[in-house]
């Protein structure tokens, strides 16, 4: 985050300054995206529980993820995966429900299987009961866009093409529209968003970046649009792999092959790496609920160098993208902890989900509109049951996270425009997370209305803030705030409510808003200009 020293922090009040009239770009509402992989508890229970099921469902999807997933203003949803999207062939997924194959799913050998788990079920042996056009109407239910992800590691080209024609041709016009039609759905679904693979440098095919170029245009040259928006994103680098990016862009532009891409992919996961075992990709995380300070620290500093991997990248790919035509897409994102806080067995790389969590959020997502112009769409990675999910939910189980809570609070920035926000505050240095800033802000206009969310990562200080506002008039402030007397709570299926948004108080001084942001806590301003 650009901390410039504007304002230095004086008398222990650290200053958010807002600069109404430096516009940054337009906050894609693509970014308030979300990701559902058919991993564990995901789709199968977090999801999909089938017409037949006593839970209630429209359609055998649950309707209680429907209900609250609507009130965020989910913008896009990511599917199949992940690494499972290039194990996944579209087909097993269509016709009549009942005579869907069974397929063993591309997490069956995961090392993270909880002992306990029952490696019978849909969570193991795909009934394919949830394909593309039940994935359909769940983004249909909740007012999001499908995101879906193509298998390039071990389909054809040519099925891409089949899966495109099958979503988006005209009614009547194909087999595959046809296709479409007696699964219930005649009109074209219309699908905008398509990747091309996933993670193609390791489970998706463990590429080169090159051999990946030659792969990307031989999947996306002429495929048929039909008239609609169709945007593709290639599969990007692993985290800081600035090399991944600048050798895919120098191949694919040599082949022409860089202009069917509308978006490059980047993902970057925050862990703990307190056990030491940093090359043990499971044991080495630290745990969802039990950490110490350091460990808080440490995870938010790792989710902060996202604002780092957005800029190396942006500069890879300007080397050849001169104009910055391709855009990043931040297609998985958010926490990952060590296995054993499941909300059940089979809910693979599930795991609960903290005030600091929430704050991780906040971070990031202040960090994705200080860089509107560069991030056209994010997907935390998952939406439920998994990493750092907005629901935990089972059978006839549910609550949201504090994760959860920050979308609702933040949604109103979605299409808003986002201005400059500097920061002036000191940095936290504790053990292994050296440097993380003190506070983190972004700020949004639109029209007469600013909105300014502000976070506090501080283990347990308070801070005194004062957010000025340049080039215009506050005419009133209300306050929000997510946060608790310790970042370790959470919300669980008997206590449902433990972490949820409050009033925060804002007083207005001339140009200046002043407030107190607890400790580990995430705060939005709304302010009314005159
Ligand atoms: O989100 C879980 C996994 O993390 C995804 O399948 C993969 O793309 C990433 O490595």
């Amino acid at each position: 985050m650009a901390s410039a020293s504007l304002v230095r922090g004086q008398g222990g009040v650290s200053r958010v300054e807002v600069l109404l009239g430096e516009s940054v770009g337009r906050i894609a509402p693509e970014i308030y995206g979300h990701f559902v992989e058919n991993l564990g508890g995901v789709v199968y229970d977090g999801i999909w529980v089938g017409e037949g099921s006593s839970i209630p469902n429209t359609g055998g999807i649950r309707n209680d993820v429907v209900a609250a997933l609507k009130r965020v203003r989910p913008s896009v949803i990511r599917w199949p995966g992940g690494c499972f999207a290039d194990s996944y062939d579209w087909h097993d997924g269509t016709g009549p429900r009942a005579g869907r194959p069974k397929r063993t799913n591309f997490w069956v050998d995961s090392a993270e299987w909880p002992s306990t788990a029952n490696k019978t079920g849909p969570q193991v042996f795909d009934p394919n009961q949830f394909g593309t056009v039940e994935f359909a109407r769940f983004c249909r239910a909740v007012g999001a866009q499908p995101y879906l992800a193509a298998n390039l590691r071990s389909l054809p080209a040519q099925d891409f093409w089949h899966w495109v024609e099958y979503c988006n041709s005209p009614a009547g016009s194909t087999t595959n529209a046809l296709k479409r039609a007696s699964d219930g759905e005649a009109a074209p679904l219309g699908v905008q968003y398509w990747g091309v693979g996933n993670e193609s440098w390791g489970c998706g095919g463990n590429f080169s970046p090159e051999d990946y170029a030659i792969e990307f245009k031989r999947y996306s040259a002429w495929v048929p649009k039909y008239g609609l928006p169709f945007s593709m994103i290639g599969s990007g680098p692993n985290g800081g792999d600035n090399e991944w990016t600048r050798k895919f862009f120098q191949k694919a532009a040599t082949q022409r092959g860089l202009g069917a891409m509308w978006g490059w992919g980047l993902h970057h996961y925050s862990w703990n790496t307190s056990a030491g075992k940093t090359t043990d990709w499971f044991a080495g995380k630290g745990d969802a609920l039990r950490f110490t300070r350091e460990e808080h620290y440490e995870l938010l500093r790792e989710a902060s160098l996202m604002e780092g991997l957005i800029q190396s990248h942006w500069a890879a790919m300007g080397d050849v993208d001169r104009g910055h035509r391709v855009k990043l897409v931040v297609d998985e994102w958010g926490s990952w902890h060590k296995p054993g806080t499941e909300p059940f067995p089979e809910a693979l790389i599930g795991q609960q989900n903290t005030v600091r969590d929430a704050v991780l959020a906040g971070l990031t997502l202040n960090l994705f509109h200080r860089h509107a112009e560069k991030v056209a769409m994010a997907n935390i990675a998952q939406l439920v049951n998994c990493l750092q999910s907005l629901f935990l939910v089972h059978e006839d189980k549910f609550c949201v996270t504090p994760t959860y809570h920050v979308f609702g609070m933040y949604a109103e920035h979605q299409g808003a425009d986002s201005v400059r926000t500097v920061v002036a505050t000191p940095s936290i240095s504790w053990g292994r997370a050296v440097g993380l800033e003190g506070l983190n802000a972004s700020a949004s206009v639109r029209g007469k209305r600013a909105v300014v969310t502000v976070v506090n990562p501080s283990f347990d200080g308070a801070r005194e803030v004062g957010v000025r506002v340049h080039g215009g008039r506050v005419a009133s402030a209300v306050g929000t705030v997510l946060t608790s007397s310790d970042p370790h709570h959470h919300n669980t299926w008997t206590n449902p409510r433990a972490v949820e948004p409050g009033a925060l108080s804002v007083r207005v001084q001339g140009d200046t808003l002043r407030c107190t942001l607890p400790a580990s806590a995430v705060a939005k301003l709304v302010l009314e200009l005159g």
